[in-house]
């Protein structure tokens, strides 16, 4: 028998689950969240894996990590002088934390804003829209829901030749909490992971290897993107060897190593490392999740089947961010979220799940929208490509900053958006106006006739949208 009844019962408060119960209480939905995560002093904590151990403190890191190395490196060149550069190391992971402690206990105050209870402790989906609550306590209470939002996210995937033991060997999470700066780093998994803690440890003095399993480097992005960036971090120090198959690993505990053997096209290889970073993609949090005669069709990885509205296999029960199909990132999760709540009281959302924008966050950083040049060859879709280099741009000169380029790819009949692929610096923040010139169905003529302010990186949009027009005005 349920004690208690909600019109929503969302399992994970990562940023799929808080924002799809934010808005289900926002919409006057009786809301109840239920969250397990406790960081490592028992303390429990809403965000997920993105607040917690995810994007914002990786993104801290970067942040302060860059600002070391330009201080160190650049600073000179725009005639600023400063005396000898230190590291404090726990300075810098105090500011990380703090910054997490912060937005987490935000949402915290959010959910109490908008009335959402929060359960803290492990959620099972049960027959009958059932939840079955497990409190940290022990405790277990029956929550009766209308809906169901399955939230669980996703967790790293290990090694089969090298478990993780959160001291040598450690996944993203402990490349966080670092307490020294390795020596020598080994990351596996040359994705995106790889390169943006890769990029905090070597900017902060770490010899970085990097073994990645393809022949291809970061594979999932634009050809011509992938090979600028590949030139360029390799030109940063970071030492990225390509179809390297990791055969095993060791831990000698006395000397503080661990030795990794690895193949490739030369044959066997082995590498001693300080620290060894796992990086080799995620997998959904769905062990546990259900229980009894529910019938939730999952995948042999664990992910749960949706359609393009996150339904799942039972009728009012929906399945959100990481758990399901689609990119691993923490925006689509958040709107997976707000639709499937607005959903639920009656409105006709949706997703549009061909405008979802991603973002390496190296230096430059790597961002895309759409589909790319070879997506596109494939598909035998006819098309027109303008490339814009930051080095004719006034303001990357100015900022000493001139890597990378804009290359926009548009239909070439219709002239219609299909692709935006930048690499430069904040090149984050400039793939936003090419995601919205894609949700608005916009021509590269649309683009090339709105006014861009001067000197702005963003001009680099704009020139890029003229060349694929074939009248580019700032490049020869
Ligand atoms: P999660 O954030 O994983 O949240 C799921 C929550 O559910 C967790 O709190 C978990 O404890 C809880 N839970 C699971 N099962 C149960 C259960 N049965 N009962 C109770 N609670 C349960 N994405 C970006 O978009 N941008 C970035 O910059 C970015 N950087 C990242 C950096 C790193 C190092 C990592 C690891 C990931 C990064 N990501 C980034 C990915 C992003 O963190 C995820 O896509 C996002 O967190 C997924 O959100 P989610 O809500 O689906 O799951
Ligand atoms: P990933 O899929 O980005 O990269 C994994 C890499 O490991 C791939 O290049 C793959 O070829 C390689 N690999 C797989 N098995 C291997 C093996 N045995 N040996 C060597 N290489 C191997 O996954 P990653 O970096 O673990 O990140 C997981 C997810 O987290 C990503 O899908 C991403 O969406 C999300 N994320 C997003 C961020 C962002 O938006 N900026 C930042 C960090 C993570």
């Amino acid at each position: 028998m349920a004690e208690q009844e909600y019109d929503v019962v969302v399992i994970g408060g990562g940023p799929a689950g808080y924002v799809g119960a934010i808005r289900c209480a926002q919409l006057g939905l009786k809301t109840a969240c239920i969250d397990r995560w406790q960081d490592p002093e028992g303390k429990e904590r809403l965000g997920g894996t993105c607040l917690n151990v995810g994007c914002i403190p990786s993104k801290a890191l970067l942040e302060s990590s860059e600002l070391y190395e330009h201080t160190q490196k650049h600073l000179g060149t725009h005639g600023v002088r400063c005396g000898e550069v230190e590291l404090d190391l726990a300075g810098m992971m105090a500011r990380k934390d703090r910054l997490v402690n912060n937005l987490t206990q935000g949402i915290q105050g959010l959910f109490k804003a908008n009335q959402v209870e929060w359960f803290k402790g492990h959620g099972q989906l049960q027959a009958e829209r059932q939840v079955k609550f497990t409190g940290h306590d022990g405790k277990e209470q029956t929550l009766q829901a209308k809906n169901v939002i399955l939230a669980p996210g996703s967790f790293p995937v290990e090694l089969g030749c090298g478990p993780f033991d959160r001291e040598y060997i450690v996944s993203s999470t402990g490349a966080l909490r670092f307490e020294e700066v390795p020596k020598r780093l080994g990351v596996i998994g040359a994705g995106v992971i790889g390169l943006e803690l890769g990029s905090v440890w070597r900017r902060l003095g770490s010899e970085v290897v990097m073994l990645e399993a393809q022949d291809r480097f970061l594979s999932f992005c634009d050809e011509q993107v992938a090979n600028e960036s590949l030139k360029i971090m390799s030109k940063q120090g970071l030492d990225i060897r390509l179809s390297a198959r990791v055969t095993a690993t060791k831990v000698d505990k006395d000397k503080g190593q661990v030795s990794v053997v690895y193949e490739d096209e030369n044959g066997q290889h082995e590498e001693r490392f300080d620290r060894l970073v796992v990086c080799v993609g995620r997998r959904p949090a769905t062990d546990g999740l259900v229980s009894g005669p529910v019938e939730l069709a999952m995948d042999e990885r664990g992910t749960i089947h949706v359609n393009e509205h996150c339904e799942t296999t039972m009728p009012g029960v929906y399945a959100i961010g990481d758990a399901v199909r689609g990119p691993m990132l923490a925006h689509k999760g958040s709107e997976e979220g707000i639709m499937v709540a607005e959903r639920i009281a009656g409105m006709g959302s949706s997703v549009n799940y061909d405008t979802i924008p991603n973002v390496i966050y190296t230096l430059p950083e790597i961002a895309w929208v759409g589909r790319n040049e070879q997506d596109l060859k494939k598909q035998g879709v006819p098309y027109a490509t303008g490339v814009f280099p930051f080095v004719a741009s006034g303001r990357a000169r100015a900022m000493e900053d001139t890597t990378g380029f804009v290359k926009l790819l548009a239909h070439a009949e219709t002239d219609r958006i299909l692709g935006a692929h930048i690499i430069s610096s904040r090149a984050s923040e400039l793939i936003a106006e090419c995601v919205i010139a894609l949700e608005f169905g916009a021509c590269s003529e649309d683009l090339a006739r709105t006014v861009f302010a001067h000197p702005t990186l963003s001009e680099a949009v704009h020139e890029a949208a003229l060349a694929t027009l074939g009248h580019p005005l700032h490049i020869p």
